[in-house]
C-alpha cells in the first residue's frame, strides 16, 4: 500500500463517473474522477453549486451507484453488494450533511438517536448504566448536557445544538472516514468555528479521515491538508492546501479565489494555517 505522511490510502477511486438522465437531458454530474484519501488526512472538495460534490459524496457513501469507475476500500475493490456488507461499510464511513434534519428521524428523541449509535456498533446488552455513560461522554465531547437534552426531539434543538449532536454521534461511532457536506453553512460564524474545531479534535484523537465539502475556499484552506477543486464534475486542481490555493494552476481556481472577499489575502491564509496546526 502506498504511504505518505498521513498513513495508508483508506479509500480511493478510479475514473468515477455518474450521469443523470438521457439524450439531451443528460448531465455528467461527476466525470472521470480519481482520488485517494489517506488515514488521518483532511481533504476538502471545493466547487460551486452544481459542480458534483454531493453526487461524489453519495457514491463514496454507497447511496448512489457510479455509472462508471470503481471505488477501492483499504486497497481492495469495495464490495457493498449485500445488506451485511453495506452495514459493515456504514460502520466505517459516516456522513454529516448541511441540513441536520435530513440526518435524524424527527420522531426520535435525542437519547434514542444516541442509543442507535450504540446499537450500530453492535454493542448489545451492555446495560443501561454503561449506555448512559457512553451517551454522556459523547455529549460532553461536544459541550452538550445529556440530562437537559435527552428527552427532546431534534426540532426542539437549535441549529448549533443539532450540529453538535451530529458530532456526538460521530464521536460514538468512531468511523474511519467522515464526509461532511457543507455542515456549517446553516449556522453562525461562532458555532461554525466550534464545529470545525471539534472535527479537528476528532481527527487528532481517532486518526479519522475527513472529507470536507464546501463552497468556501478560505475555509478549505484553513482546515485541509489536501484540496480538490471541482468544476462541472471534473477535478480541475488538486494538491496540498498551499499548492492548490496559494499557487493555483487552473483558471477556475484563480477565478474562485478572485471571488473571495479581500479578507482572504494569501497572508491571511498563511496566518490561519499556522493557527490551525
Ligand atoms: N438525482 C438527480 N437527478 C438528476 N440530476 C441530478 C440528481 N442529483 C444531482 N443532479 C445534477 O447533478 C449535478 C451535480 O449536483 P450536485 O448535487 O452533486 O452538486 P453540488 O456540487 O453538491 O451542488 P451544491 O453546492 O449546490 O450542493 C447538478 O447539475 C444536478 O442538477
Ligand atoms: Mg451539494
Amino acid at each position: 500500500m502506498t504511504r505518505n505522511k498521513y498513513g495508508d490510502i483508506f479509500l480511493s477511486a478510479k475514473s468515477l463517473t455518474r450521469e443523470f438522465g438521457y439524450g439531451d437531458n443528460k448531465t455528467i454530474a461527476v466525470n472521470d474522477v480519481d482520488f485517494e484519501f489517506h488515514r488521518g488526512e483532511i481533504v476538502s472538495i471545493v466547487g460551486e453549486s452544481g459542480s458534483g460534490k454531493t453526487t461524489l459524496a453519495k457514491m463514496v457513501l454507497g447511496l448512489l451507484k457510479p455509472t462508471k469507475g470503481e471505488i477501492f476500500f483499504e486497497g481492495k475493490p469495495r464490495d457493498i453488494s449485500s445488506y451485511t456488507k453495506r452495514r459493515q461499510y456504514w460502520q466505517t464511513i459516516q456522513a454529516i450533511f448541511q441540513d441536520p434534519f435530513s440526518t435524524y428521524n424527527i420522531f426520535n428523541r435525542v437519547d434514542s438517536v444516541l442509543l442507535d449509535c450504540i446499537r450500530l456498533q453492535g454493542l448489545k446488552n451492555i446495560g443501561k448504566e454503561e449506555e448512559i455513560k457512553k451517551m454522556k461522554a459523547a455529549c460532553e465531547f461536544v459541550n452538550l448536557k445529556f440530562e437537559e437534552l435527552s428527552n427532546k426531539y431534534p426540532f426542539e434543538l437549535s441549529g448549533g445544538q443539532m450540529q453538535r449532536l451530529m458530532i456526538a454521534r460521530i464521536f460514538m461511532l468512531h468511523p474511519g472516514l467522515l464526509i461532511a457536506d457543507e455542515p456549517t453553512s446553516m449556522i453562525d460564524a461562532c458555532s461554525r468555528a466550534t464545529i470545525l474545531d471539534m472535527l479537528l479534535k476528532l481527527r487528532d484523537e481517532i486518526n479519522m479521515t475527513i472529507v470536507f465539502i464546501t463552497h468556501d475556499i478560505g475555509l478549505a484552506y484553513y482546515i485541509s491538508d489536501t484540496v480538490y477543486i471541482m468544476e462541472k464534475g471534473i477535478i480541475v486542481e488538486r494538491g496540498t492546501a498551499d499548492e492548490a490555493i496559494l499557487h493555483p494552476k487552473s483558471d477556475y481556481t484563480k477565478r474562485l479565489l478572485g471571488d473571495v472577499p479581500k479578507i482572504y489575502e494569501p497572508w491571511d491564509f498563511s496566518r490561519n494555517k499556522e493557527k490551525a496546526v
